[in-house]
């Protein structure tokens, strides 16, 4: 059990694939952004190295993030290699959904139970100035093929920014009322790249909140306020699916993290918003032993940091959302 020096059981580990995308959210990253070389990132075989080593330590959960994790090759092979890894209970993917009509299937058969999909707005011409070239139908095909696929419950995130789709916050939240779907709000938060319009841009779980109430009237709270992972959740009433609010930033749920980052150049960052970061993979390729990783891994999750700074204005500036993978 790899627990941290606050108690925390930390079990749940992100794995970025890859830093690259097929997209360029305008919150994410800036248009001209440079992306590792292939050989910098973990080969397949090290991906399941590393997941087996974690396995061994008590992680049991995995999210596969990116950049765009579908974009990798044989992306399907390596959700095979992890779900059938003992010891792992559960596999799912953030994904900007642009390849599930082709891959939803082939990945739920491979052993994917869950899709989180990006959708941060359903008119075509904002999402494509807000991913700078994407087209939301091809989105909304994704998110058919993943309930098809049985990749449920189906969770739909999105980041509002202002000038950009605050008023795609109310037909983003009506989505629950016909669908099982979870449509979940996550504040903007602050990295490299593009930290400046995150910082000016952000809009609050609150503001969000108070739009849609104003419309649907007032929220019910679903699970009695306890957070689903880092959401709070609640319903429109008679709606269908649920509401989350994701306040990373106004309202941190830090105490209760307990989850750990392996990023697509094979680093452990313990803060998704702390710039730490171990390297595994430099010591994997350089002949370190599965003991000696183990080690590593052990003692950085005990240093794991108590929460993010960014209250205190501490912003980690080493990566880009992209690099780290959400
Ligand atoms: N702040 C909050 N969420 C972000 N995402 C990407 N960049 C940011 C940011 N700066 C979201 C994406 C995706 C998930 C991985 O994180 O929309 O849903
Ligand atoms: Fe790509 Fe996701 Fe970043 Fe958008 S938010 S550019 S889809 S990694």
């Amino acid at each position: 059990m790899a627990k941290d020096r606050f108690g925390r059981n930390i079990h749940y580990l992100r794995i970025s694939l890859t830093d690259h995308c097929n997209l360029r959210c305008v919150y994410c990253m800036p248009e001209d952004i440079t992306f590792r070389p292939n050989a910098e990132l973990m080969q397949d075989d090290e991906i399941l190295t590393l997941t087996q080593l974690f396995a061994t330590l008590g992680f049991d959960k995995i999210r596969l993030t990116g950049g765009e994790p579908t974009i990798r090759k044989n992306v399907v092979e390596i959700v095979r290699g992890i779900s059938e890894t003992e010891g792992i209970k559960s596999v799912s993917m953030t994904t900007n959904g642009l390849l599930l009509s082709q891959l939803a299937q082939p990945l739920a058969d491979a052993g994917l139970e869950r899709v989180n999909i990006s959708i941060d707005t359903l008119e075509p011409e904002k999402f494509k100035r807000l991913t700078r070239w994407g087209k939301v139908n091809e989105v909304i095909e994704g998110i058919d093929a993943a309930e098809k696929a049985g990749l449920t419950p189906i969770k739909l995130n999105a980041v509002i920014m202002t000038g950009y789709n605050e008023s795609d916050v109310v037909p983003l939240a009506g989505l629950t009322q016909e669908n099982p779907w979870q449509v979940r709000f996550i504040e903007m938060m602050p990295f490299a790249g593009v930290t400046e319009f995150q910082l000016s841009q952000m809009v609050t779980a609150a503001q969000i909140q108070e739009k849609i109430e104003n419309d649907y009237g007032a929220l019910e709270v679903v699970n009695n306020g306890k957070l689903d992972g880092e959401a709070r959740l609640f319903k429109i009433k008679n709606g269908t699916g649920d509401i989350g609010f994701i306040s990373s930033v106004t309202s941190p749920f830090c105490s209760s993290c307990t989850r750990a980052r392996l990023t697509s150049d094979g680093i452990l960052r313990l803060c998704l918003l702390r710039e730490k970061e171990i390297d595994l993979l430099t010591p994997l390729r350089a002949g370190a032993s599965l003991e000696e990783l183990r080690g590593l891994i052990l003692e950085s999750v005990w240093e794991k940091p108590w929460g993010h700074g960014l209250e205190k204005g501490t912003i980690a500036l080493n990566r880009t959302m992209s690099e780290i993978g959400g």
